[in-house]
């Protein structure tokens, strides 16, 4: 084939750039770069855990946050010796790793607040936070090791394909499967290539003896037949459904979701997640430190001197406000509620600090009375990729996992996906019921009654969901039961999900503050994963270990 620069479909030549632009894929738009962003930025490996020297271990710390970060800062400080406490003001430990279960519960912030309490059956669970771990952030997977967190594969695949723009015909409102495409899109390219070679167009570029194996090479990679070269679709791996015509799928944005390789697929590059919910990774952290964690301990001052730093806290139940001292103290807070709190720091700090925003995420999981995605659908985990073309919705509502949601990105240039990312469980397959993720993504997006989600009841915002999911699964009303709605921005001691990337603010957060110390993943190149959470406690306990034995 020829690079691509002229294809020929309904009649009509168009260049590969004007399709992409037509989809809304490139010049300008959001999406290409939030589809790049989950396929190929699954967050940076952090370096190797640090190795301490010095065997001095007599300072006395105090960290703000039971998150991950605050929870490994005090798990490395506890193990050398060091006189640790862990203030938290929830009564659980995680801080944005939270696996809500039957029971839990939360009261949103701001206007018409309301309260959730979760109702899903016992033993199932939505992540509203992290919910995936690529398989090089061995930071995060050694500590699950290490504290005796079993691992299952996560599936972060796009498995489901989903358009309504009646221009991709055939292509156009109905499911199209991970394994039609990839098949359909490797065989018939394959069938393309190998014909290629045989008349004799690769003769420059290959020799006639690596010739041959090539065409061995793509016989078995795209199933074609042995003589004809035709793609001969394997009905076991793509289903039974005559294969897509190439001219429609190269047309389409269906093309597009093709790669060699994504993570999070299977053997190659694998992705996981705890059995039995991300927060056992915090729990895991908190069953190792004991009593060391205070929890339901609201930080009221942090003040500090040339001698020590003086905390104050007050217990959520009885109001009691206990006073402590600390040679240090690390902050492991969110910068939202940082920028809140009475504490001296000095004024590049608190800039830095005041500069930095949290993401507007939000997360629903809803439990359905049937894996009817298991059923009917033959779906294990993956994800649905809801492709945002959508020539009646409003323009400029601006969708967007912004940072990576599971794959099915956000929309922007007028193109929204109503439901930037959603997700089948990788766990517990065949159990009589089960919590899809049905919303992850821009807690902000203009929902169906034309505000933002975040400003509407939870109910409405549920049925945005069904509305929109039930094209795809139209099962999904009768067999729908309760949801749970995190909007992270509305959640107290939270209030927004991860931080922004701190640029250039990096210099000054990295750095110690006379006594006190920025310990979060907001302080590190990864905000957005709990790897960047280890990373910044690391250089924090490396920091403190070197200066107390200096
Ligand atoms: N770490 C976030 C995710 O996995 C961005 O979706």
């Amino acid at each position: 084939m020829s690079s691509g620069q002229s294809e020929r479909g309904s009649g009509q030549a168009i260049t590969r750039r004007q399709m992409l632009a037509r989809f809304g894929m490139i010049g300008g738009s959001s999406l290409m770069l939030t589809t790049m962003r989950a396929w190929d930025l699954m967050g940076q490996p952090a370096g190797p855990r640090p190795v301490l020297s010095g065997d001095r271990a007599t300072a006395r710390v105090v960290i703000l946050g039971a998150g991950v970060s605050g929870l490994t800062t005090g798990w490395e400080l506890a193990k050398r010796g060091y006189d640790v406490t862990i203030l938290e003001a929830r009564e659980r430990v995680g801080g944005l790793n939270w696996s809500v279960s039957r029971g839990m519960e939360h009261t949103e912030l701001g206007a018409g607040g309301e309260r959730q309490v979760c109702q899903f059956d016992e033993g199932y669970y939505i992540n509203a936070g992290p919910w995936r771990i690529p398989h090089d952030h061995h930071a995060v997977l050694g500590y699950a090791k290490e504290l005796g967190v079993r691992m299952e594969q996560f599936i972060d695949d796009n498995v489901v394909m989903f358009a309504e723009n009646p221009a991709l015909g055939s292509l156009a409102n109905r499911k199209v499967y991970l394994r039609e495409l990839v098949s359909d899109m490797w065989g018939q390219t394959s069938e393309l290539l190998a014909k290629a070679a045989n008349q004799g167009s690769l003769d420059e570029a290959i020799s006639p003896g690596d010739k041959e194996l090539l065409v061995q090479f793509l016989i078995r990679a795209g199933y074609l037949d042995n003589s004809s070269l035709a793609y001969t679709p394997n009905p076991g791996t793509r289903g039974r459904a005559d294969k897509y015509d190439l001219s429609a799928l190269l047309q389409s944005p269906f093309a597009n979701q093709v790669r060699s390789i994504t993570a999070g697929t299977g053997g190659p590059a694998p992705v996981f997640q705890p059995s039995g919910g991300m927060m056992q990774i915090p729990l895991g952290f908190h069953r190792a430190l004991g009593d060391r964690v205070r929890l339901g301990s609201i930080v009221q001052s942090v003040t500090q001197s040339a001698d020590n730093v003086r905390v104050v806290y007050r217990d959520s139940k009885t109001g009691a406000q206990t006073e402590t001292t600390a040679d240090y103290v690390v902050s492991c807070l969110p910068m939202t509620i940082l920028k809140e709190l009475s504490i001296n720091l000095s004024p590049a700090v608190k800039a830095a600090v005041d500069e930095t925003g949290h993401a507007a995420q939000a997360k629903m999981g809803l439990q359905m009375r049937r894996r009817f995605w298991e059923e009917d659908d033959g779906i294990y985990g993956g994800h649905l990729n809801y492709l945002p073309y959508n020539p009646n919705a409003p323009q400029g509502q601006g969708g967007g996992g912004g940072g990576g949601g599971g794959g099915g990105g956000g929309g922007g240039g007028g193109t929204p996906n109503p439901i930037p990312s959603f997700s089948y469980p990788s766990n517990d397959y065949h159990s009589a019921k089960g919590v899809l993720l049905g919303y992850y993504g821009n807690a902000t997006l203009v929902g169906i009654d034309g505000q933002p989600l975040v400003d509407v009841p939870v109910g409405r915002r549920i049925e945005h969901v069904l509305t929109h999911a039930s094209k795809i699964h139209p099962q999904i009303r009768s067999e729908f039961e309760t949801a749970y709605a995190v909007w992270w921005q509305r959640v107290e001691y939270s209030r927004g999900a991860w931080a922004n990337n701190p640029g250039a603010r990096m210099e000054v957060l990295n750095k110690a503050d006379g006594r006190i110390y920025m310990g979060s993943a907001a302080v590190s190149g990864d905000p957005a994963w709990m790897e960047g959470a280890i990373e910044s406690a690391w250089r924090t306990v490396e920091s403190i270990h070197s200066r107390v034995n200096a």
